[in-house]
């Protein structure tokens, strides 16, 4: 009986142990991919000053950035848990506490389309992997707009993860949550297809919203990597959408209330950014979704 009773106590001091070790392990491996330094130096694009660029700019600021930025771009805060961790998406103005004031016109490239901070630090939540496929023109307007607007005094502080914060990262509960880590730094642009009610644009505009950091990589639907969500739809004709028309599709950006009175929850699908863009532009996307091979939505 003692010498059961013996073992089974080795037994439970090795399984702690190796539990230790493990989330040793996996602290690490989220302390190191947060301290990483991304020595990304991106080509320098032309910002552009003209009345027309700052108004797509501010277009293109309402339906992809104000969500998480804020209206006033002073910055708001994503996520706040004293055990996990601060995340707050920052001020973009130039006023006390905004990025404005120190960066460059290539640090805000660096940051929009790398997902990389002035100091080499990847960028948490911020969805770059999208925005990396704005065309030049495209982001030279946002950046345009961001440097235009009227400086806000807002200090958030920096993003600070908890050792349960990073252990959870390292165990990728969190998902792609470092863009930095994902995006090919080094590839070739990406072609941008002209601007109009085409499926080539509607895929564009579908790769900038980073519709698929939530639906999946093949849009298929798929459980979002935020704790909590409701599961992420399938958006091919394999799913829903296939009986939809493109005044549906429109009219669900717009209100939230699915064609069948489902409500889409906007703490999850960010319907009310979305709901901003034109109807040209919902309509192209529309039909991007519709091109898109009919597939069957994954178990969850
Ligand atoms: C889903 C939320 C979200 C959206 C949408 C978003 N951001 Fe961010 N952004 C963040 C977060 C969070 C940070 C800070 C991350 C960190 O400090 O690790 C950030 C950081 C930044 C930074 C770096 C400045 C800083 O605070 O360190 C810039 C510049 C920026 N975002 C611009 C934009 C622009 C422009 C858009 C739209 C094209 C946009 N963001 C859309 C969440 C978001
Ligand atoms: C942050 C995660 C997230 C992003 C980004 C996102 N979605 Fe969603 N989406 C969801 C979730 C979660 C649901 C289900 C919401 C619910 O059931 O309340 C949803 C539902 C939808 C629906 C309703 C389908 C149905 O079941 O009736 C459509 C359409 C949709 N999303 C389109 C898009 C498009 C287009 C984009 C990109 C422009 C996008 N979503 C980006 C998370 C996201």
């Amino acid at each position: 009986m003692r010498k059961i009773l013996k073992w089974i106590g080795i037994g439970l001091g090795v399984l702690v142990g190796l539990v230790v070790i493990f989330v040793g392990v996996m602290f690490t491996i989220g302390t190191s991919r947060l301290n990483k330094t991304y020595a990304v130096q991106p080509a320098a694009i032309s910002i552009p000053e003209d009345a027309a660029a700052l108004e797509r700019g501010a277009y293109l600021y309402a339906a992809s950035c104000a969500g998480c930025h804020g209206d006033d771009l002073a910055g708001t805060v994503i996520f706040d848990d004293p055990a996990i961790g601060y995340t707050p998406a920052g001020n973009l103005t130039s006023g006390k506490g905004g990025v404005g004031i120190s960066y460059s016109d290539v640090d805000f490239v660096r940051a929009i389309r790398h997902g990389i901070a002035a100091d080499g630090r990847p960028l948490m939540i911020m969805p770059s992997k999208g925005y990396w496929y704005f065309s030049d023109g495209d982001l030279g307007a946002i950046i345009a707009y961001l440097k235009s607007a009227p400086p806000v005094e807002n200090e958030l502080g920096v993003n600070a993860a908890k050792p349960m914060g990073k252990i959870l990262i390292a165990l990728g509960l969190f998902g792609d949550v470092l863009s930095a880590e994902v995006i090919d730094h080094q590839a070739p642009r990406p072609s941008a297809p002209a601007r109009g009610v085409t499926t080539e644009y509607g895929e564009y505009l579908v790769n900038t919203g980073d519709c698929s950091t939530c639906h999946g990589p093949d849009l298929a639907g798929q459980q979002s990597p935020e704790p909590g969500s409701p599961f992420s739809s399938n958006l091919t004709p394999g799913g829903v959408l296939a009986i939809w028309t493109a005044e549906e599709f429109i009219e669900t950006m717009r209100t939230g209330t699915t064609p069948y009175g489902r409500q889409l929850d906007p703490a999850f699908m960010p319907w009310k950014s979305i709901a901003n863009m034109t109807d040209d532009d919902l309509t192209a996307m529309f039909m991007y979704l519709q091109s898109l091979p009919a597939l069957e939505t994954p178990s969850k």
